[in-house]
């Protein structure tokens, strides 16, 4: 007899432009993580276009899931249960996703639990070897979302600020692209800035009321910077230093005041901008003592992947019942369709 502590999740995501599966026992130990990543592909339009991407979601997810499968030594009949991003994203791309993990479930007679994207990068801190402690102040920062949130168990959010205009992720993008660096721009600004000075211009702190954000007034300011310069070397280093900076300190400082205000014992940053160097620093270097930060040191975990929807889903399905006996097959929930949702928002489950 298997115990509890040896299940087995499939995991799916392909909201974006990464189409990734990945086995996850318990939740926690990474058998594999395929990543297909269309980058080089959206390269071309300087961002992806949403056909382009679910097309090429269509010819890679059963490929990535034979290897996802053959890398961690599983076969189908092994998979406990599925977790699948089911939104927010393009719709045209969860479909794909979702399709196939509606496919395998119902094949396969197993669970099938829907994930929200964002808790996805949330719980992608919960692939450690130790467990995170509640409450905790969680940043998520990525192309498309920017919140500040209170995590007080699993399932149980109070949110205390978004971004009023563009996610973080999103002006790394947009400035890189005014800057004449490829896409994604975060990666490149944060290799651009290494050589710049980020006190070479004054760019503007958006500090709105509370924990909200906003980063449309910074990236208005690198436009007009931009108009009135020549693009040199130099100056794009240190355009790109000043403006990692801006978004960093305020970022970090937010989600400082917010652990300290409600007194949390761990701070994580998520999403694809946790990957930021400089915004581990400022995080670090604002900390309060006896306060835990994590961040993935691993990269590939940063951004999308489908090793933390497994992940996410694991928990979920945790609390959700008791998980011996619905991984076992003595209590197999009857086959529920998930509805793709590019606007799904996070729910207290
Ligand atoms: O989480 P993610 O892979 O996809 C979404 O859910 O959106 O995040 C992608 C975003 C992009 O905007 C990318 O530019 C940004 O994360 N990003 C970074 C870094 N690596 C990725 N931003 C700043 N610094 C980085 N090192
Ligand atoms: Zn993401």
């Amino acid at each position: 007899m298997r115990s509890y502590t040896k299940c087995i999740f499939l995991g799916i995501e392909t909201s974006c432009d990464e189409t990734s599966c990945a086995v996850v026992q318990d939740g926690r130990f990474i058998l594999s993580n395929i990543i297909a990543s269309q980058i080089l592909l959206h390269r071309k339009t300087g961002g992806v276009v949403p056909e382009v991407a679910a097309r090429e979601h269509v010819t890679k997810i059963l490929p990535v899931l034979k290897t996802a499968l053959k890398k961690a030594r599983v076969k189908l009949t092994d998979i406990d249960a599925i977790a699948v991003t089911a939104g927010p994203g393009l719709l045209s791309s969860l479909l794909i996703g979702v399709n196939a993990a509606m496919t395998l479930a119902l094949m396969l007679k197993k669970p099938l639990v829907p994930v929200n994207h964002i808790e996805g990068h949330m719980y992608a801190n919960w692939i450690s070897a130790d467990t995170p402690k509640f409450p905790i102040a969680v940043l998520t920062a990525s192309g498309g979302h920017n919140e500040l949130i209170l995590w007080k168990d699993h399932g149980q959010y109070t949110f205390l600020g978004a971004t009023l205009d563009d996610a973080a992720g999103e002006a790394f993008d947009k400035v890189a692209r005014l800057l004449g660096l490829p896409y994604p721009g975060g990666p490149e600004i944060q290799k651009t800035a290494s050589a710049g000075n980020p006190n070479k211009y004054p760019l503007p702190r958006a500090w709105v009321t509370g924990f909200d954000f906003s980063f449309s007034g910074l990236k208005t300011a690198v436009l007009r910077l931009v108009k009135n310069h020549r693009r040199t070397p130099q100056f794009v280093a240190d355009v790109a230093a000043s403006f990692q900076e801006s978004v960093c300190e305020v970022l970090a400082t937010k989600l400082i005041n917010a652990a300290k205000q409600y007194r949390v014992r761990e701070v994580h940053l998520a999403g694809g901008v946790s990957a930021n160097l400089r915004l581990r620093e400022w995080t670090q270097k604002l900390l309060p003592p006896n306060t835990i930060l994590r961040f993935c040191k691993n990269i590939t975990l940063c951004t999308d992947n489908a090793v933390m929807i497994a992940t996410a889903g694991f928990y979920k399905y945790k609390k959700s019942a008791d998980i011996y006996k619905k991984c076992h097959g003595e209590l197999v929930e009857p086959w529920k369709p998930i509805i793709a949702d590019p606007n799904l928002e996070i729910v207290n489950w």
